[in-house]
């Protein structure tokens, strides 16, 4: 959560770092800044409430700003309201440092104590103005410069930042420091950037550098040095990043959400084909072994999208497999002293590699000697370089903070994976494995099938953009596809949406259910479709309105106001299919009810605090 970015070369440093903010919106949106050093050494900052544009107006799209070294940051909210005043950067109290901040300063209170004790006072509620001051009182007191001034506050800080910091003594120069929130440092000619993410850069450099943990670097515009936490130089190569740059732009699309719905059958194709060799699952361009896949206990931690991935395999792998699976939420394994045997796997999912809960998660994993692998869309993020063994999906840059082809190839790897542990475990032989497979290929067509018709969720979602509540309801891999579809009706259409297992509604939720409610039942799994249909008659009874969404031509024992359907597949893929309408259905009331689809209220697409 929150972006940022930095500058320093020949060009006016404001519009590079505008446009580079602007790739980093989905990362918080509540509040945005600039500073920019001029020439003369002084170091302007130009903050505003609200969504980048309002920053970009303020500064005349940054022609306001004049200075060839600046840093910028775009905010979701931790400590201190959404405001001006707590918008980064941040300065220390006689202005000398500036900073902007990502991640969270834990001990924030105890140091600012301590500062105050020392005649230092706030103007923000932020964690970072404590930042920009303890650095400035350790800058001032032991005068042995940036570096070691940096390396003092990293062994006080407890928390998580990724930080860039101007000192107006120091010439130009751009000083950053990480722990635990994702930075990376492109390399230009004669000029160098910063950012929290690949997309923002892209457009000027193709050449970064990753910083790790309790590193730190000075940047200037002859290059960039490293530094350890002892102050030693580290020795680091750039890297060539092989994402397009318009990959992340909008190509003809109103919104970012519906291009990448759109981009769905591509993003599981392309998934499918790296890791599919004819009739076989053919991991080894991921170094993944039978040896590493053996296990007798599965247990995928992830949070939001990513955990009903996790959800969805539970029902696969165990069916596929008979490896027992569990699926828990990153924030919960991590603090719960989790049980778990010496042969246990654990599967990590995040899109963006960087989600803090998950991360920790994995750590906690390989601190016990637990093997872990990742599914990870976002090459070079942390959980991608701290798994044992990594697959990567083909999804793109994903932008839209609801995530849709992020989760389509994610689990199309969660398959994949079930495939290949039931072949270890003798569960599925050749024959199968390939009739398996073909269907797997079929998936991109299917959605595509789903996508031309979209006009019918879009008249759906027309005629029923102003209901209340909703839920959503299905046994197995429905009820897990109902988690996702009642995930993105709230985040995006703030419509009231509740996903239940099908059986389970009656134990308490049904008394919700009055006139007008809508029910929405997924229904692909023939052996227990009549089970949730008699469900769904219960909620009539009271007064719902019932949709259905089914395979094509499967016959459905439940009347329904509305009725979606999907082409048929095997029914442990339905989720793939059925989940599609439901993101539209998402996609379409948000539009109705004229929100920003995009980018909803308080959300954020990487959430790298806990
Ligand atoms: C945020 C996003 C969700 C996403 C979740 C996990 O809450 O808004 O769409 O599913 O984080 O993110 P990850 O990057 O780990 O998949």
């Amino acid at each position: 959560m929150c972006g940022i970015v930095g500058y320093i070369g020949k060009k006016q440093a404001a519009p590079i770092l505008l446009d580079g903010l602007k790739k980093l919106e989905y990362r918080g949106y509540d509040s945005a800044g600039l500073a920019v050093r001029a020439d003369d050494g002084e170091v302007s900052v130009v903050k505003a409430k609200g969504r980048l544009a309002r920053l970009a107006e303020r500064t005349e799209n940054g022609a306001l700003l004049q200075g060839t070294c600046g840093i910028g940051h775009t905010r979701w909210a931790t400590h201190g309201e959404p405001s001006e005043e707590n918008a980064h950067p941040h300065k220390c109290m006689d202005g000398s440092v500036t900073v902007v901040h990502n991640g969270i300063l834990e001990n924030y209170k105890e140091l600012r104590d301590k500062l105050v004790r020392k005649g230092y006072t706030f103007h923000s509620q932020t964690d970072t103005e404590v930042i920009a001051n303890c650095i400035d009182y350790y800058y001032k007191k032991y005068k042995l410069g940036p570096i070691d001034t940096i390396a003092r506050f990293m062994m006080r800080a407890r928390g998580s930042y990724a930080l860039a910091v101007l000192f107006a003594d120091c010439g130009d120069a751009i000083y950053v420091a990480r722990k635990d929130s994702p930075m990376v440092i492109g390399a230009g000619r004669g000029e160098m950037f910063i950012a929290s993410d690949v997309p923002a850069i892209l457009k000027y450099t193709k050449r970064v550098y990753y910083i790790e943990n309790y590193e730190m670097a000075r940047i200037t515009r002859e290059g960039v040095e490293f530094y350890n936490i002892d102050r030693e130089p580290v020795e680091k190569h750039a890297v060539r990043v092989k994402l397009d740059e318009n990959a992340a732009e909008m190509g003809g699309y109103e919104h970012f959400m519906i291009k990448e719905i759109h981009e769905q059958p591509r993003a599981v194709e392309l998934t499918l084909n790296s890791y599919l060799n004819g009739e076989y699952v053919d991991l080894s361009e991921c170094k993944i072994t039978d040896k590493f896949l053996e296990t007798d206990e599965i247990v995928v931690v992830a949070c939001g999208s990513a955990y009903h991935v996790g959800v969805v395999m539970q029902y696969v792998v165990e069916k596929l497999a008979r490896i027992p699976v569990r699926v828990e939420l990153a924030s919960e394994f991590r603090y719960r002293d989790p049980i778990l045997g010496k042969n246990a796997l654990i599967v990590a999912i995040s899109q963006s590699g960087e989600t803090a809960d998950t991360l920790a998660a994995v750590r906690e994993a390989k601190a016990r000697g637990i093997r872990t692998l990742a599914i990870v869309n976002v090459r070079g993020s942390s959980i991608a370089r701290e798994a044992d063994k990594t697959i990567f999906t083909y999804a793109g840059p994903e932008i839209a903070v609801a995530t849709t082809k992020a989760y389509s190839a994610q689990l199309a790897v969660g398959y994949l994976l079930a495939l290949e542990w039931a072949r270890i475990g003798g569960r599925v032989d050749d024959v199968q494995c390939a009739a398996y497979i073909a269907e797997l290929r079929n998936l991109p067509q299917k959605i595509e099938k789903i996508l031309e018709n979209k006009q019918s969720v879009q008249k759906f979602a027309a005629e029923n953009s102003t209901v209340n509540d909703v839920f959503m309801i299905g046994r197995g891999v429905d009820y897990a596809a109902c988690l996702e579809g009642a995930l993105k009706l709230k985040e995006v259409s703030y419509v009231h949406t509740e996903a239940y297992a099908a059986g389970e509604l009656k134990h308490g939720t049904i008394s919700l259910i009055e006139n007008g409610t809508l029910v929405l039942g997924v229904l692909t799994q023939s052996d227990i479709l009549e089970k949730t249909a008699s469900n769904l008659e219960e909620v009539k009874t009271r007064g719902a309105s019932v949709v259905t969404v089914s395979f094509e031509g499967a016959k459905i024992p439940a009347e329904a106001e509305y009725a979606f359907t999907v082409p048929g597949t095997h029914e442990l893929f339905a989720a793939s299919l059925t989940v599609i309408p439901l993101q539209l259905l998402s996609y379409y009331v948000s539009l109705q009810r004229g929100l920003d689809v995009d980018k909803p209220r308080n959300l954020a697409k990487s959430v790298t605090v806990e």
